[in-house]
């Protein structure tokens, strides 16, 4: 069998896993991401293929990271969350796996793994948009993963939505990420949980604003709380309106919405199709594109990283 190890470095874990031709997970193992330390962060994965490949013959490995990749699939440019600037990953690894290693963004890599395996299968005009701590997104263009000129289109996440908004990691300001993403999420919960108390107490579950997590708001949403579900449909309307400047430009068939921030699933898709359809140029007179939340879960990224490494 054609086998593959597919690795998603993430600001708290790093995931790997043995994936088949069909997109399947054969076996997965897991670790804390050590620090943001690109070295130590190398020994993890270094680590984690070690251990797969005791029990599968391995052809090559895919590593998703959530930074901007060069063209040549190798070098961590710049991460806007993570301290990684020039980092040489592909050579640093495959040095030390000594298989074939492809390194591409973590959102490029969900993209495709929901392209191929998942909500974006048969839609070879397709952008998927990961809305997680930031927001990372991958665009399929006539079936092809679009990579841009020097590897870092479908940054998504650093459109400036609000001039002059908040601070980004990326060193600008107002980008959509700090509108539309689990930060977001979080941010909303708080200037809430601040504002009137009262109103945030099931969300809060006694706890201080300050402690509120993204999953809190989540499962308090999911439970009817009106605070929650009002940080969800703030939040889903960011989303919805970057989507429809997507459109704009992409004129994709389908958005897919993962990352972990979906697991609200309608909850917040639900706000950012209504506001999509609401702002979106043309609207009436011309074909509209569905949005639908991702279907491989927190798989996606090993799963992409691993089809991408082996075609
Ligand atoms: C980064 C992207 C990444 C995304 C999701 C963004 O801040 O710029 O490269 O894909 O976060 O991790
Ligand atoms: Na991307
Ligand atoms: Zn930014």
């Amino acid at each position: 069998r054609d086998l593959a190890i597919g690795v998603d470095i993430g600001g708290t874990k790093v995931a790997a896993g043995v994936i088949d031709a069909q997109g399947t997970v054969l076996a997965s193992t897991r670790r804390p991401t050590p620090s943001h330390d690109p070295v130590e962060v190398a020994e993890v994965v270094v680590e984690l293929v070690a251990e797969l490949r005791q029990s599968f013959e391995i052809r090559a490995v895919g590593v998703g990271a959530a930074g901007w990749i060069d063209r040549d699939r190798s070098t961590v440019l710049f991460a806007p969350n993570l301290a990684w600037r020039d980092e040489p990953l592909r050579q640093v690894l495959a040095d030390r796996v000594g298989l074939p290693v492809v390194v591409e963004n973590d959102a490029n890599a969900m993209a495709w793994a929901e392209y191929r395996f998942g909500a974006g299968r048969g839609h070879s005009d397709l952008v998927c948009v990961t809305v997680g701590t930031g927001i990372g997104g991958g665009i399929v263009l006539n079936g092809l993963l679009h990579r841009g000129a020097f590897g870092i289109g479908a940054e998504m996440g650093h459109m400036q939505m609000v001039p002059g908004g908040h601070e980004c990691g990326c060193g600008n300001t107002g980008c959509w990420e700090q509108y539309a993403s689990g930060r977001a999420v979080v941010r909303a919960a708080r200037e809430i949980a601040a504002e009137s108390p009262e109103a945030a107490l099931r969300m809060l579950g006694g706890r201080q604003a300050a402690d509120l997590t993204g999953p809190d708001v989540t499962a308090a949403a999911q439970q009817g709380d009106p605070a929650a579900l009002a940080c969800l449909e703030q939040v889903g309307h960011w989303l919805g309106q970057g989507l429809a400047n997507l459109a704009a430009v992409l004129d994709p068939s389908r958005f897919v919405v993962g990352g972990g921030v979906s697991d609200a699933g309608e909850l917040l898709v639900g706000p950012a199709r209504t506001r999509f359809r609401s702002v979106l140029s043309g609207r009436g007179h011309r074909p509209e594109a569905d949005v639908v939340v991702a279907t491989l879960g927190s798989a996606a990224g090993i799963v992409g990283a691993a089809d991408l490494a082996r075609s």
